[in-house]
């Protein structure tokens, strides 16, 4: 088992890429720390690891609150004795072009998509700088590389990330290793919610799959696999990159 004996704080847990890297990551032996708002999928997805034979504990909070993102790490030490590592995956969209966006709105798409990560890091690091291989994977996105109309603060919130986590990889390897994944079009409740920027919305999504090289959407294991080989000690030689898994669709223009 790849993380037999290691915990890992999941955020974003209780839907789509989370999810499917909390039930992965349980397969290869993790303890969790599972991170979401909604308490009932929380509770699903509990269950959903135990009857794999995994272990996890669910708190629910905003990971824009600061305090929240000192609890989970507290919650993993508690439960766990340790921390190895992290997935920093919850995000929201915030959409609206510049003219249209309030500040408010601009002030919590960073908040959630790249405060929180500076938060849970700030918090996570002194425990993860006592183990042996720890690894933090960040989830950014295409959109740190393409435009798409009507999200401005999610493209600069992305790009954001890529350069957080380049900069806390220099900071603090060789201890622990830190890695960005920019995925492309995914099938979650997530791509849905971005198409309602697009003048057809449900053309956007069948078009987002059309127009990878591979000719389908992702799925949230196709992500999964990625994150749990960032994870584990068979990426040992991987630091401060990004990963895009895309089906292809920046390449193809
Ligand atoms: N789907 C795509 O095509 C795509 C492509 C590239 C990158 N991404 C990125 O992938 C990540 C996961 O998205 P997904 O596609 O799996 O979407 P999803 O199914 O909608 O899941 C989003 C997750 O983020 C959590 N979340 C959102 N805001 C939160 C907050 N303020 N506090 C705590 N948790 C919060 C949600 O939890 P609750 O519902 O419990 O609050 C949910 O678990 C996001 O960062 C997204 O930007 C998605």
């Amino acid at each position: 088992m790849k993380l037999h004996q290691k915990t890992f704080i999941i955020t974003g847990a209780t839907s789509g890429m989370g999810r499917a890297i909390a039930l992965e990551f349980a397969k290869e032996g993790a303890n969790l720390i599972l991170s979401g708002r909604d308490k009932i999928k929380g509770k699903i997805l509990l269950k959903e690891i135990e009857e794999i034979g995994g272990q996890a504990e669910f708190l629910a909070g905003d990971v824009g609150d600061i305090q929240y993102n000192q609890q989970l790490v507290e919650l993993a030490v508690k439960s766990f004795r340790q921390l190895d590592g992290l997935v920093t995956n919850a995000g929201m969209l915030g959409l609206g072009s510049v003219t249209e966006l309030d500040p408010s709105d601009w002030d919590t798409t960073f908040r959630t998509n790249v405060d929180s990560v500076f938060f849970l890091l700030k918090f996570a690091l002194p425990e993860l700088l006592k183990r042996p291989a720890a690894a933090v994977v960040v989830n950014s996105s295409i959109a740190a590389y393409k435009s798409f109309p009507n999200h401005p603060a999610y493209c600069a919130s992305k790009a954001a990330l890529l350069a957080l986590a380049k900069q806390m990889a220099v900071d603090y390897g060789p201890t622990v290793r830190i890695n960005t994944i920019c995925p492309g079009p995914v099938d979650t409740p997530f791509i849905h919610a971005s198409a309602v920027a697009f003048p057809d919305p449900k053309k956007a999504v069948e078009n987002a799959g059309k127009n990878t090289l591979l000719k389908r959407l992702g799925e949230p294991d196709d992500i999964a696999k990625l994150v749990l080989f960032l994870a584990s000690e068979e990426s040992s030689w991987i630091t401060g990159s990004a990963f895009t898994i895309d089906g292809g669709i920046l390449a193809a223009g």
